[in-house]
């Protein structure tokens, strides 16, 4: 059985563990993840199985057309913000197929719609597009992105 709950500050080695296991070029920092558990802890979750992470959520309101840049700090959350954005789903491979993602989509619709956004956005690495689409999220033309390869999204709720 998996569940999510919120991200700790004792998760985060094992964030980073996971990002690197699973992104590859576009895994980051461990401080990035330190830097937004405290800026916006609730849009910070982990998914255990019998008390193992396999996956985590990064998500927090945002500001603009730019998304974060990769693997830096933002130093503060934008004021004012203008829509949610969802920053990082990574599941392990043996998390995967479950319904730990679309569960994870649905913590970060809640937590948009609580915040009072009415748009979530996001920017698809390695291939993920498709699924996104599959769970709501439209590409944008013009929106910018990490760079190739890379697909700005967004969801209107
Ligand atoms: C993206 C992710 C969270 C989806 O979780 P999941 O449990 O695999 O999701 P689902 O079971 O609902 O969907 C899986 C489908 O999406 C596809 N998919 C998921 N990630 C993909 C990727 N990076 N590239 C290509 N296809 C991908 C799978 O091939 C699968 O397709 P199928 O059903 O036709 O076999 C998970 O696969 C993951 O952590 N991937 C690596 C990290 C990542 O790419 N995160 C998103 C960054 S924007």
């Amino acid at each position: 059985m998996s569940d999510w709950r919120p991200m700790a500050a004792a998760d985060i080695p094992a964030v980073a563990a996971i990002s690197d296991v699973v992104h590859g070029a576009y895994t980051e920092q461990a401080a990035v993840y330190v830097e937004r558990l405290q800026l916006y802890p609730a849009g910070c979750w982990l998914l255990e199985r019998d008390g193992k992470a396999i996956g985590y959520l990064i998500s927090h309101p945002w500001a603009g057309r730019q998304p974060p840049v990769l693997n830096h700090s933002i130093q503060a959350l934008p004021k004012p913000a203008d829509h949610y954005y969802l920053h990082d789903l990574a599941l392990l491979t043996d998390a995967r197929g479950s319904g730990a993602a679309q569960a994870a989509i649905g913590i970060v619709r809640d937590q948009a719609r609580t915040a009072g956004y009415a748009r979530i956005a996001l920017t698809a690495v390695n291939g993920a597009d498709a699924f996104w689409v599959r769970n709501g999220f439209t590409a944008l033309t013009d929106g910018e992105t990490y760079g190739s390869g890379s697909v700005a999204m967004e969801q209107l709720l």
